[in-house]
């Protein structure tokens, strides 16, 4: 078989790359490890940036996200028994979405199935050959479907296969640096059955350690709580969950967090990673596949579509123009907002969770930063900027 692009994973990034590809006339195919269930189920990122909804809607692929998704204008800040609201709205002329990953998937994969687009669920033993630069490389995917090997000859291929895929390390290893942080803890997350406590999302700092408060529907509840990596999900009765999420949310003026009946729960690790170059040849790798950002920040997927924007314009420019300079600077132009995320994340991660090394000295200059962001219109505005993706990188 023969395409245009070979893209492996479908995720956000594989899918939508496919996409909008496909609008501009460029023919993909995606290689994806699992099946079609399990990567519309799968419980992940909740926020979407302006922008990102920008891209999505003028793909044609909005409805459902502008029907259900909710708009939030603002965040809060929980810390020392009170809440402080950051006024995204106000502060950037931006405003975040929230609607579930999943959702963004299922309606991605309606899209290429009713464009008859060629996408292939639980393909194994995915191995890539032949991009290397130079004019003689003619890349190609060998994978087993079905229980049969084939081989998908292409112009590029593309690396949309998340933090455990296998296009990173094909990557020649001498060409490759990889950035990293492993955080001492993970977020234990929930879903609940449940109204929602408060209108927006509410990020907590508290001395037991972080929580999150979000939301999927007006029924259901997305809440996470900081945890040991290590720890077992099921050693976690309901009561104690709510007894920990009550210790670090509650506020002093009688407020409290909704409880209702539990229906998921899991632990994610966290770390910062960079891989570079983005690229080795016809090897472009775009997302998870490249970078990961601990979740606090709410940027994964947001950095997953911004790659995926700048490698379309850029393969769009190849195919129109025969030129390959905006290919060329793939890596340069989507690393300036790599870095810029990821330094956001972490400054988020460090300012609200209870680090191994935190001492009485530390949490208090945690506290004096979160003051500082919620009482100078400044500091809220370039929190805000971050937050939204309206910074200038
Ligand atoms: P993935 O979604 O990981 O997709 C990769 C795909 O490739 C998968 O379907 C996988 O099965 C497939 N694959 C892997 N290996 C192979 C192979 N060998 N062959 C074929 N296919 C393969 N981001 C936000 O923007 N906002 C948020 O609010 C947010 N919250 C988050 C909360 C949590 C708890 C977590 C864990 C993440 C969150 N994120 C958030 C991050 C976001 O979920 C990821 O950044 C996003 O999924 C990245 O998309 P991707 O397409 O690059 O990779
Ligand atoms: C979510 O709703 O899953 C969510 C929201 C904000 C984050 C991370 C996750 O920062």
């Amino acid at each position: 078989m023969r395409t245009q692009v070979g893209i492996i994973g479908a995720g956000p990034a594989g899918l939508l790359l496919s996409h909008l590809l496909h609008l501009r006339g460029i023919e993909s195919v995606v290689l994806e490890a699992r099946n079609r269930s399990d990567i519309e189920s799968t419980i992940r990122a909740g926020v979407l940036e302006q922008g990102t909804m920008d891209l999505l809607n003028e793909a044609g692929l909005g409805a459902r996200m502008l029907a259900e998704g909710a708009v939030h204008h603002g965040f809060e800040l929980a810390f020392e028994g009170q809440r402080r609201r950051i006024a995204l709205t106000e502060l950037t002329g931006h405003s975040i979405t929230v609607y579930a990953q999943h959702e963004v998937i299922k309606d991605l994969v309606a899209a290429r199935v009713a464009a008859d687009g060629a996408l292939k669920f639980g393909v194994s033993d995915v191995s890539l050959h032949d991009f290397e630069a130079g004019g003689t490389s003619h890349p190609r995917i060998t994978y087993t479907h079905e229980g049969d090997r084939h081989q998908l000859e292409c112009d590029f291929i593309i690396g949309c296969d998340g933090s455990q895929g296998v296009a990173r390390g094909s990557m020649p290893q001498a060409q490759r640096h990889d950035y990293q942080r492993i955080y001492p803890f993970g977020w234990f997350g929930i879903l609940v059955e449940a109204p929602p406590s408060s209108d927006e999302l509410i990020y907590a700092r508290h001395d037991r350690g972080f929580a999150l408060i979000s939301t999927r529907s007006p029924t259901v509840q997305r809440m996470y709580f900081q945890c040991d990596p290590k720890d077992s999900a099921d050693a976690w009765s309901d009561d104690r969950i709510w007894a920990e999420l009550h210790a670090r949310v509650d506020t002093h003026d009688g407020w409290q967090i909704t409880e209702g009946r539990i229906f998921q729960k899991n632990i994610v690790g966290m770390r910062s990673f960079v891989s570079t170059p983005m690229q080795s040849g016809k090897l472009f790798l775009a997302g998870d596949a490249a970078h990961i950002v601990p979740p606090t920040g709410a940027k994964g997927m947001n950095l997953a579509v911004s790659d995926v924007r700048i490698l379309t314009a850029a393969l769009r420019e190849f195919y129109e123009t025969g030129t390959s300079d905006q290919l060329d600077r793939y890596t340069e132009t989507a690393l300036k907002r790599v870095w810029r995320a990821e330094h956001f994340s972490w400054w988020m991660t460090r300012m609200l969770h209870k680090l191994d090394d935190t001492s009485p000295f530390e949490q208090r200059l945690q506290v004096a930063e979160l003051e500082h962001v919620t009482t100078s219109r400044a500091a809220a505005t370039a929190l805000a900027e971050n937050y939204v993706g309206s910074v200038a990188v």
